[in-house]
């Protein structure tokens, strides 16, 4: 049986301080922001376009965007505020905690006996929520553009590349390389198959899906691919989980330049651990992003155990793109 603990009024340094209000209201808000993105509302609103609901549901989830203060009518049009501007440019982290990590989340309940549940995830709603982050900085992909339109043309592979979404935008700046993605989830790889098929980019764009977790044993999709061939390996917000499973962040980058010889260029994008005293001070989005880490055992690594694996396998860093401080993509190169 657990103790129950008499009520202690906590002081504002080591609180939250969150009301009820703020969290039956978050949990609404975060449900209305992805109905609204689902609508296609916040691409037409950051673009600078006003919006008119035509239906009771449209009409009921506008005035709730008004209540939560991120939509202002002007007549019968809805347009921005400047709330409403920042949550339309984070979409992408509100649709990960909401519906990707939704199924992790509602697992709690039921672990009370465990240290750990696996993650659990929508991987669909992970995918195209990591997608709407990645567009957040469309200098990022300028930048990763240029470096790898710059040169020799290779073939560029994303190891964990979810909806195809970073190397659809890719192929479009360096017109001459060739990209590979891989995914563990096989219907993501498939949908995403399809899309490229539709967008006629399936002769520069091969898509399989397979764990790019090194083991002892190559992975079999590794056969179907001119290893050789590929010169830079990218990879976003996963390298923290493979290392927290496959020993350590050196280890990992050691097991793909195995199976890529001619690597000449790595591109990691990765949440890093900001060190805080207590979860609430860590910064925007990290608070979450902390809870839903320690719930599965994934660990976090900072900036210094990544930067210190590079120099270990002999890369330099060529360029480093913080998005926030916790965001960061680092591109890196080798002689
Ligand atoms: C947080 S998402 C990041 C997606 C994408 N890289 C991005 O940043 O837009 C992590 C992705 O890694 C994939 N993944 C997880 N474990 C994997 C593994 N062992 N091998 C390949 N992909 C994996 C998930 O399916 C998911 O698409």
């Amino acid at each position: 049986m657990t103790a129950v603990t008499p009520l202690i009024h906590q002081s504002a340094s080591t609180t939250a301080e969150f009301t009820i209000r703020d969290v039956i209201e978050g949990q609404t808000a975060g449900h209305l922001i992805v109905a609204a993105d689902d609508w296609g509302w916040w691409t037409a609103l950051l673009s600078g376009e006003s919006i008119v609901p035509t239906t009771g549901i449209q009409q009921t989830v506008a005035d709730g965007l008004i209540r939560a203060g991120f939509l202002a009518r002007r007549g019968h049009r809805y347009q921005l505020t400047h709330t409403g501007h920042d949550v339309g440019k984070n979409r992408g982290f509100v649709r990960v905690a909401v519906r990707g990590w939704e199924p992790t989340f509602r697992q709690v309940s039921d672990s009370a006996h465990r240290e750990h549940i696996s993650a659990a995830t929508d991987p669909g709603a992970v995918a195209l929520g990591c997608s709407d982050i990645a567009r957040r900085k469309p200098e990022f992909f300028a930048g990763i553009g240029h470096a790898i339109a710059t040169g020799t043309p290779g073939c560029t592979i994303d190891l964990g590349c979810a909806d195809a979404g970073r190397v659809t935008a890719l192929a479009g700046l360096a017109p001459r390389e060739r990209f590979l993605g891989v995914d563990i989830e096989a219907g993501v790889i498939a949908d995403a198959t399809t899309e490229l098929a539709a967008k006629g980019l399936s002769d520069r764009i091969t898509l399989l899906a397979g764990s790019v977790q090194p083991e002892a044993e190559p992975p079999a999709w590794l056969d179907r691919v001119d290893r050789d061939a590929v010169t830079t390996a990218m990879s976003f917000f996963l390298l923290h989980q493979l290392a927290s499973d496959g020993g350590g962040i050196t280890p990992v980058l050691r097991g793909w330049m195995d199976w890529f010889p001619n690597l000449r260029r790595l591109v990691i994008g990765d949440g890093y651990l900001v060190e805080a005293t207590s979860w609430t001070q860590q910064p925007w989005f990290s608070p979450t992003y902390e809870i839903y880490h320690s719930l599965t055992g994934v660990r976090l690594w900072t900036r210094q155990q990544y930067e210190s694996a590079f120099a270990d396998l002999g890369w330099s860093i060529a360029r480093r793109m913080e998005d926030h401080t916790m965001l960061v993509t680092t591109i890196l190169e080798r002689e």
